[in-house]
């Protein structure tokens, strides 16, 4: 709620300091509604660690840092900078090297549930910094100190020449801001009748493809400044495979069907104005790999070892996918665990609770389709300094 208590618009607030995927461990969050991310991170492994190998290895007073950009809250982030480490772990001992001192940086948005997050770290090996072997013999146990970093990543967050490896899933995909000309009624850009740019018109979608840009070149722009001229760089972002921005792939089919109809659904009942729901947009890109290669070439400091589109599955994973009610309500409580906060933000709890109703009633009515058809493509990159 805002101070005088209405509800604030989306745009009129600064979205990094909303942005945030719904905490705690509830039905509808994050860290209850990420085992598809969780899925593909896996399937993308061999890729993480060809990444890996090519990072230099430190001598054994500096310590090797290691960072996880949008890690949100759960056990995604947990999972994927254990494998991090142990895999430079094994490349320290197959060199015969000492091994230094581990240290992970969890960053995300201020706004991300941290409390949840390192609650559920595990504790430090408690001979941590003693002989590396007893440590590792250590199950249950973390081999890194940790801390959490709040902050954009479309900015600097760590010190110049600091990192040795910068992670980054599912995320560079969220915009710093709805472009500004996308929620202007005066703008040939003003995205009339949608919440997000799939099928929007050509100019809608040419300001969010402009705002990508933007972005991923700031977030380069920082990350040029702290990564060690050794260090390498894992980012996967959801991707399309269509050239036209107005196709946004499987974020279009996630965000611009049923999630739109509830939302026409709400001004049709006469429960918000059509003014309300135009001033609401997903500030989600999903670029083609054409968009991120011409970013990263332009930006020029960085080689691109490998750039491709990725097909990474469903984002609904369900137990029982003949029974349409569990696939609608994986669908809405997907919906709900990454746009939750932000709708809350535009419209109040209460008639946030009525759209998701609405988008998990469509949801479960094209359930059939839906498992069929809603697939994820990411863009894959592994970058080092040129
Ligand atoms: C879908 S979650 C991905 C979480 C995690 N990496 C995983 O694999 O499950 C996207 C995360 O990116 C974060 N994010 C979005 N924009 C960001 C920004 N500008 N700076 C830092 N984090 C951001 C969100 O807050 C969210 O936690």
């Amino acid at each position: 709620m805002a101070p005088n208590g209405g509800t604030v618009v989306v745009s009129d607030i600064k979205l990094e300091k909303l942005l945030c995927m719904k905490g705690g461990k509830g039905e509808a969050s994050y860290a209850n509604n990420s085992q598809a991310q969780a899925l593909h991170a896996r399937s993308m492994l061999h890729f993480l660690e060809e990444t890996l190998d090519m990072v230099q290895l430190n001598s054994p007073d500096v310590p090797f840092q290691v960072v996880d950009l949008g890690c949100s809250s759960g056990n995604n982030t947990l999972y994927i900078i254990d494998v991090i480490i142990k895999h430079m772990i094994k490349r320290y001992e197959s060199s015969g090297l000492e091994l230094p001192e581990f240290s992970a940086f969890f960053s995300d948005l201020p706004s991300n549930d941290f409390n949840t997050l390192f609650q559920l770290l595990p504790p430090l090996a408690a001979n941590y910094g003693g002989s590396m072997q007893e440590c590792l013999s250590t199950s249950g146990h973390r081999n890194y100190f940790a801390a959490g970093v709040p902050g954009s990543f479309h900015r600097r967050l760590f010190p110049t020449r600091s990192i040795d490896v910068f992670h980054s899933v599912f995320s560079l995909h969220w915009l710093s801001q709805v472009p500004e000309s996308a929620v202007d009624k005066r703008s040939g850009a003003y995205n009339k009748k949608r919440v997000f740019i799939h099928g929007a018109s050509e100019s809608t979608a040419n300001a969010y493809k402009h705002q990508f840009q933007t972005d991923l070149a700031g977030f380069l722009r920082a990350r040029s400044q702290e990564m060690k001229r050794g260090g390498s760089m894992f980012l996967v972002c959801l991707g399309r495979t269509s050239e036209d921005p107005t196709d946004q792939g499987g974020a279009g089919l996630l965000f611009g069907t049923h999630y739109q109809d509830a939302w026409d659904d709400l001004v049709q009942e006469g429960l918000i104005t059509s003014e309300k729901r135009d001033n609401f947009n997903i500030p989600v890109y999903a670029p083609s790999l054409q968009d991120f290669r011409n970013v990263v070439e332009a930006h020029g400091s960085f080689a691109i070892n490998k750039l491709e589109v990725f097909k990474g599955g469903s984002p609904l994973v369900v137990d029982c996918p003949d029974n349409a009610k569990e696939v609608g309500r994986a669908f809405a409580n997907t919906c709900r665990s990454v746009s939750g906060v932000l709708v809350d933000a535009h419209i109040g709890d209460q008639l946030s609770e009525e759209l998701f109703l609405r988008v998990e009633r469509r949801a479960t009515s094209h359930a059939k389709v839906l498992l069929e058809k809603l697939q994820f493509f990411h863009i894959v990159a592994s970058l080092s300094f040129a």
